[in-house]
């Protein structure tokens, strides 16, 4: 039995704004993130606070995102991104980065691993990579 029935309970709001900080600067630093990093805008600041909201709520706390934006649907922002595999894979990586940086408790994190693999290839809109100028998806 643990301590906590959902991952916010666990993680509380100040953890869930580290857990996101992190996320980003890792993002924003680790050359292994360069291409993930190049799809987001240069100011990180309004996405920190939006996946903040979004975890929120996606953890069991208070649903700010829906709130906010009237929907929990993730596919319709992402859908002007290319999020094939490696992309998602990546932005994973990157999560379990920053968990591991922000919490040592491995129990959350095995609470976590399969809803963030499912949530993650939910966004994912393509199958495999982008092997050709932009330009010519974009029309195709
Ligand atoms: C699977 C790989 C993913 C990639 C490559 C990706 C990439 C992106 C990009 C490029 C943006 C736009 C950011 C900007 O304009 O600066 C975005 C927005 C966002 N992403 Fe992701 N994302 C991924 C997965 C996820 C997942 C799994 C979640 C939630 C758990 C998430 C939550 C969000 C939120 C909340 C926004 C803001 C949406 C809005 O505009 O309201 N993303 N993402």
């Amino acid at each position: 039995m643990s301590a906590y029935n959902t991952p916010y309970e666990a993680l509380g709001a100040d953890g869930i704004r580290d857990l996101v900080n992190t996320f980003y600067d890792l993002m924003d630093s680790d050359p292994q993130f360069a291409d993930l990093r190049a799809m987001h805008a240069p100011d990180l600041g309004p996405i920190k606070q939006k996946l903040i909201e979004y975890l929120t709520g996606w953890m069991g706390g208070p649903p700010l995102y829906a709130e906010k934006y009237g929907t929990v649907c993730m596919t319709e922002p992402h859908e002007h991104y290319w999020i094939g595999p490696k992309a998602r894979d990546e932005w994973l990586t990157c999560m379990k980065m920053a968990l591991d940086a922000v919490s040592d408790d491995e129990q959350l994190k095995k609470m976590m691993e399969v809803p963030l693999f499912r949530i993650a290839d939910a966004v994912r809109n393509r199958d495999g990579e982008r092997t050709v100028d932009p330009g010519v998806i974009a029309s195709g």
